[in-house]
């Protein structure tokens, strides 16, 4: 029997919600499939934990976490808490301190699931993201000076490193391979931004060398947002900077349907260090406790997981079931239906146990 050692942090708003829909299913998943094991520790860090001790998780949080296989992670944000601590205090930390510099979101359209866009159906919009998330405009460079004085200055500077850039852009290439399209897009800003951006391109352009057989392009970001919209068949692989590629991401959940959907892995590739994977929806404390959230993205992220593990039949078993069940209309409020959380992840769980997922 495979194990694999899953530390769950459900952390804040809907985040324990989802967490344990994702959870349930994927304990359905292992009896179903009986040849692995997921040994699941939960740490109960976040804001709540922020608000009795002051820290959102302990000093020795990261020492704690290394020996897992994987992180299953929840979301941060809660409305007393500023966004910036909480960020910085969790997910960041855990982000940048295990190097998980390649954040993959794939997006497509589920069966079952009206997205916006007239005349594309499941099957016109099949991406995957790759999003730099180890420094860019990310890196938390910068500062502030004469605060509160009308002289005041704060500067946010973006870092892009040869090392940094060259690693996701032979990561983004190496994924592009391995899908049946092997098209990439290297969205950048080179126009404006003549100092990293360039880098980015003349580095974009040097890797795609080690891989003949991908077909490349380049788009600058404003005009790849009217290309997302207008002609979403033309796009299969797409590299972007941390902040570009964050903004990019919510127009291809949107595009898809909803945030609810959309899933992330922030991996390692290097495998040194745990990945961790999440839904990108975040807190929402406007629906927290109300039984509603969207369970599909934390499904979704779930078979990342166990992909990332080495379990693609596994994975592959819980994506067929997922859209068995947004396929059978089992949607929630965010998709124009009318399941709770529980309906869906049961559903999805029954599926999985009737053994045609
Ligand atoms: C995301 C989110 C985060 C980000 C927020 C919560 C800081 O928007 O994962 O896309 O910007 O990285
Ligand atoms: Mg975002």
């Amino acid at each position: 029997m495979r194990e694999y050692a899953i530390a769950a942090i459900p952390a804040d708003g809907i985040g324990p919600e989802v967490i344990s829909a994702g959870l349930q299913v994927l304990e359905a998943l292992e009896r179903r499939c009986g040849d692995f094991r997921l040994k699941v520790e939960e740490f109960p860090w976040g804001s709540a934990h922020y608000r009795k001790t002051g820290v959102m998780m302990p000093a020795d949080g990261l020492e704690r976490l290394k020996p897992f296989d994987a992180i299953y992670f929840g979301a941060v944000g809660a409305p007393d808490v500023p966004d910036h601590v909480t960020l910085w205090g969790l997910r960041l930390p855990i982000c940048q301190g295990f190097d998980q510099y390649a954040n993959v979101r794939p997006t497509k359209i589920l069966p079952g699931i009206t997205p916006p866009l007239r005349d594309c159906g499941p099957g016109d919009l099949d991406w995957v993201i790759v999003r730099e998330n180890s420094e860019g405009e990310y890196a938390g460079h910068g500062g502030r000076a004469h605060r509160g004085l009308p002289e005041e200055v704060a500067t946010e500077t973006a870092i892009f490193t040869r090392v940094g850039v060259t690693r996701i852009m032979r990561y983004a290439f190496r994924l592009a391979q391995a899908r049946p399209r092997k098209l990439l897009t290297v969205v950048t800003k080179s126009n404006a931004q003549r100092h990293g951006m360039v880098m980015w391109d003349e580095i974009a352009e040097q890797v795609s060398q080690e891989f003949p057989d991908v077909t490349w392009d380049k788009m600058l970001v404003d005009a790849m947002t009217m290309r997302m919209v207008l002609k979403p068949g033309s796009l299969d692989t797409i590299v972007a900077t941390n902040l570009h590629a964050d903004i990019l991401s919510d127009l291809a959940a949107a595009l898809a349907g909803s945030l609810g959907v959309a899933p992330t892995g922030n991996i390692d590739p290097e495998r040194r260090f745990p990945s961790m994977f999440e839904p990108i929806h975040g807190s929402a404390f406007d629906i927290t406790g109300k039984g509603i959230a969207n369970p599909v993205a934390t499904f979704w992220t779930g078979a990342q997981m166990l992909e990332h593990l080495g379990e693609p039949a596994a994975a592959a078993r819980l994506m067929h079931a997922v859209a068995q069940v947004t396929g059978a209309g089992i949607l929630t409020p965010d998709l124009g239906g009318r399941a709770t959380t529980r309906e869906v992840t049961e559903a999805v769980c029954e599926a999985i146990r009737a053994g045609n997922a």
